[in-house]
């Protein structure tokens, strides 16, 4: 692994070399530092956080100051990955304005390094606006969970040749405003595989094929440490959930049993 540090540069050279991207999502310092050093390129810190750690239903309710207080404690653990952070629904949608002092906030405030937000060409303006004033802009197509109640759920979206086509001019139109990365999630391979040779900024999927430049897990999914939901796309590396409940069992037996502390533990 090398130990320089990722930069969109970097990102580019990678697409072009067809060397893979690889992001994991990051919520607390200990995982953001375990991840950075194992090598992995891009964290991010997610709007996920407000299903796998907060406890919400969805990603709606999830706020600026959320965004940064978990932003603040993945930034203090990595040194090479690039850190990235989503911003929460309504943070950017408002005005301009708005976005850009919410963005700012997560550079400033919270140490991230670029910025998400989910949408298309809808958003050619804020994106331009964010990069213009040195903000580095990730978008996301395809399922947008912040959009859940438009949708009426998770399906699978670019599924006729309407909604391919609208992604394609979504994605040109990110790259157009300046995005420097495009997150895909949820859509089919195929189409994936065409976003990612018609546009010159890295494509990272999610359920999205193999052909994308790079590819994005939620950890806590990826671990086996958060089973409430288990998206067909995420693979199971591991069953952390399982072997940590394990471990509260075995304390909560010894200590009712008198078998914890040992003389070893004690002074
Ligand atoms: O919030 C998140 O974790 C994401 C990934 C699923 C890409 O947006």
């Amino acid at each position: 692994m090398d130990s320089v540090k990722v930069t969109k540069t970097r990102l580019f050279e990678m697409k072009i070399k067809g060397e893979k991207i690889t992001m994991l999502t990051a919520y607390d310092y200990l995982m953001a530092s375990q991840l950075d050093e194992c090598g992995i390129d891009l964290i991010l810190v997610g709007d996920s956080v407000g299903n796998v750690m907060l406890g919400y239903e969805n990603t709606i309710p999830v706020t600026m100051e959320e965004m940064i207080h978990h932003c603040k404690a993945v930034s203090r653990g990595v040194e090479r990955a690039m850190v990235i952070c989503d911003m929460p629904f309504m943070s950017y949608q408002v005005s301009l304005e708005e976005a850009l002092r919410n963005a700012g906030r997560l550079l400033k405030e919270a140490g991230a390094e670029a910025v998400k937000i989910e949408g298309g060409a809808e958003f050619f303006d804020t994106v331009k606006r964010l990069v213009e004033t040195g903000i580095p802009v990730m978008g996301h197509l395809g399922l947008t969970p912040q959009s859940v109640y438009q949708f009426g759920g998770y399906g699978v979206r670019g599924k006729d040749e309407e909604q391919a086509s609208r992604m394609l001019e979504d994605a040109r139109a990110l790259e157009k405003a300046g995005a420097f990365s495009i997150v895909l999630e949820k859509v089919p391979a195929v189409l994936a595989k065409r976003i990612t040779g018609e546009v010159n900024i890295p494509i990272i999927g999610i359920g999205a094929g193999i052909d994308c430049d790079g590819q994005v897990l939620v950890t806590q999914d990826m671990l086996g440490l958060y089973d409430k939901f288990v998206p067909k796309f995420s693979k199971r590396y591991a069953e952390i959930g399982k072997e940590m409940k394990d471990c509260y069992r075995k304390y909560i037996e010894e200590v009712k049993n008198k078998k914890f502390p040992g003389k070893e533990h004690s002074y």
